[in-house]
């Protein structure tokens, strides 16, 4: 059971929610081979040989993503996370957990469509792969606005609790 009255995030979850930002962000910047690969072979074409490692990068940081979220999840369920804080507002309140419901949700769908596509061609899910990409990407954009206004405007501990590397 998780402990209610954890105050911290632990080490390992701290470089946990960095780690998996960096992956992501990695995903997002280098895409291109992947779109390409997956283009020709929709196409019944062959791939750019030059494209073929860039799109294999995609495959192994994702399924990356996908074994780091489990991981995370499971200490969330085991050791607990600190409750919401520097936000007195309940909507506020609200905001800030279901935008962190949303990120856990797609840092599991995404990969997930993507094996789906990659691996087993399973009709459709492409597109949810390109969809939850988008809705990643703007879901991410609040949480990372939302934890520099509670950093620089709220002067809250949120943003160094998730900094601190000195929790076990
Ligand atoms: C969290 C992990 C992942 C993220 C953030 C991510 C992100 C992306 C992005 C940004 C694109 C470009 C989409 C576009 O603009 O058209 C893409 C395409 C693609 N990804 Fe991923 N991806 C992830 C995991 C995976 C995994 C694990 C696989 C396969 C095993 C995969 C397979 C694909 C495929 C097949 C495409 C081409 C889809 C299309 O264009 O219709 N992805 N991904
Ligand atoms: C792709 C990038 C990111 C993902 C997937 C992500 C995901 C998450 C998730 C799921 C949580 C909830 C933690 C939990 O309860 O287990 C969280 C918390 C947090 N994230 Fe991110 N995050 C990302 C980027 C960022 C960035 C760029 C910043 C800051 C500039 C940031 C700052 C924080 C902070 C301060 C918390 C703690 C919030 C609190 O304790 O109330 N995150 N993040």
């Amino acid at each position: 059971m998780p402990d209610a009255g954890v105050t911290t995030y632990s080490r390992a979850q701290v470089v946990l929610h960095w780690s998996i930002a960096l992956l992501i962000l990695v995903q997002f910047l280098a895409h291109d081979g992947m779109e390409h690969v997956w283009r020709a072979f929709r196409r019944g074409q062959e791939a750019a040989a030059s494209d073929i490692p860039m799109a294999y990068m995609h495959v192994a940081l994702g399924l990356a993503v996908l074994v780091l979220a489990c991981w995370r999840l499971w200490l969330r369920g085991t050791r607990g996370v600190p409750p919401v804080s520097g936000m007195e507002h309940p909507a506020l309140q609200l905001l800030a957990k279901a935008t962190h419901f949303v990120i856990y949700a797609l840092i599991f769908l995404l990969p997930l469509s993507g094996i789906a596509a990659w691996f087993f061609n399973v009709a459709g899910a492409g597109l949810a792969h390109v969809l939850g990409k988008d809705i990643l990407l703007y879901v991410v954009l609040l949480h990372t606005a939302g934890a520099l206004f509670q950093h620089f405007v709220l002067k809250t501990d949120v943003l160094r609790r998730m900094l601190s590397l000195r929790q076990a």
